[in-house]
């Protein structure tokens, strides 16, 4: 089984079997738009998925692990964990040499920092140069041929794209599965790391992002979304079902901020419900009520699942 070749701020590995529980038995491909780390894609380990982050180093580690795997093993070899040579590699984006290094070696690079920079943080400037401090660790694991040969394996059968998230719009049909993980809105002027990417993710960008569900929701497509458990999360998604999870993660930058952490996992459809596992006994009737929630193509979604389940007499399902 693969497991995810990098660490990430905000990424799900303590939600994975959560989310796991939440997702659709039955659906067509499954999409990350905002994949990071990827936590919940390399855990699921399916066939043709479709991952996508704006950020274009990390997606050059994909795409590098996906054609190259030999290769970057062996360029993952050179690195020693001192800190005078950490400051070397991380000070190569500020050459101009760095634009004519290889997708290989640029990969290698991100790979290393990643493993031996402080708390595995990703963050860059306004020019884009990495800028996290040497993280001092007794015997990082920078090298792990064997997960980067099974990450190739499932990277291989999925296809990679760089970019803004709605740029999968058009990609996406009814019946997929959408996983959402976006830079939280955060929970105070202080509290956020949101700086994966130069320009950040602001406010305009999470109103955007509720449009996209609003369109992918309308196509039929399922959708979950995490986010924090702000006001704001739940004004923006009144409209789907909100489901509070909790998560320990250390936000802050000192790494002292660890504890359990509210989220909010949303969605478009009832699990119960899209996964058939609604066992009501008793005479046959059905009472629908259609409550905010419900927007009308789930409510369409939930009637065909209800509807089949009524015409199969050995469907596991009764309803009152
Ligand atoms: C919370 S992280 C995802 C964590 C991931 N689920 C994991 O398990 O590691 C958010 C990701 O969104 C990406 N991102 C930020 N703005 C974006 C945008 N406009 N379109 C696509 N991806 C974006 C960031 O680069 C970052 O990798």
């Amino acid at each position: 089984m693969p497991k995810p070749l990098l660490k990430w701020v905000g990424g799900k590995r303590q939600l994975v079997e959560t989310i796991k529980s939440y997702l659709p038995h039955n659906h067509g491909r499954y999409f990350e738009p905002f994949v990071g780390g990827g936590a919940l894609f390399f855990t699921l380990n399916k066939q043709g998925c479709h991952i996508n982050d704006l950020n274009a180093e990390l997606i050059n580690v994909y795409r590098v692990v996906k054609s190259n795997p030999k290769e970057l093993i062996n360029s993952l070899q050179k690195h020693s964990n001192t800190a005078e040579y950490y400051y070397k590699i991380r000070g190569l984006d500020r050459s101009p040499k760095f634009i004519k290094m290889s997708n290989i070696d640029k990969a290698s690079r991100f790979i290393f920092l990643n493993k031996t920079s402080f708390n595995g943080l990703y963050r860059v400037n306004k020019q884009g140069q990495h800028n996290v401090s040497f993280g001092g660790y007794i015997n990082p694991k920078i090298l792990d041929a064997n997960n980067i040969l099974e990450c190739s394996v499932l990277l291989k059968r999925t296809k990679i794209t760089q970019g803004d998230f709605e740029q999968l719009k058009s990609e996406i049909l009814e019946g997929d599965f959408v996983y959402l993980d976006p830079p939280y809105v955060p929970l105070s002027k202080t509290s956020s790391f949101t700086s994966y990417n130069p320009g950040g993710f602001h406010l305009a960008d999470q109103e955007r992002l509720v449009e996209f569900c609003d369109y992918l929701d309308k196509k039929g497509v399922y959708f979950i979304l995490s986010n924090s458990a702000s006001v704001e999360v739940n004004e923006l998604y009144h409209k789907y079902i909100i489901q509070e999870v909790y998560a320990s993660r250390s936000v802050n930058c000192k790494g002292d901020g660890r504890g359990k952490i509210k989220e909010l996992l949303i969605m478009n459809y009832d699990p119960k419900i899209v996964n058939n596992k609604l066992v009501v006994v008793g005479p046959m009737r059905l009472d629908i009520s259609v409550d905010d929630r419900y927007i009308p193509s789930s409510l369409e979604m939930h009637l065909k699942i209800l509807a089949s389940c009524c015409s199969n007499p050995d469907a596991p399902i009764g309803i009152h």
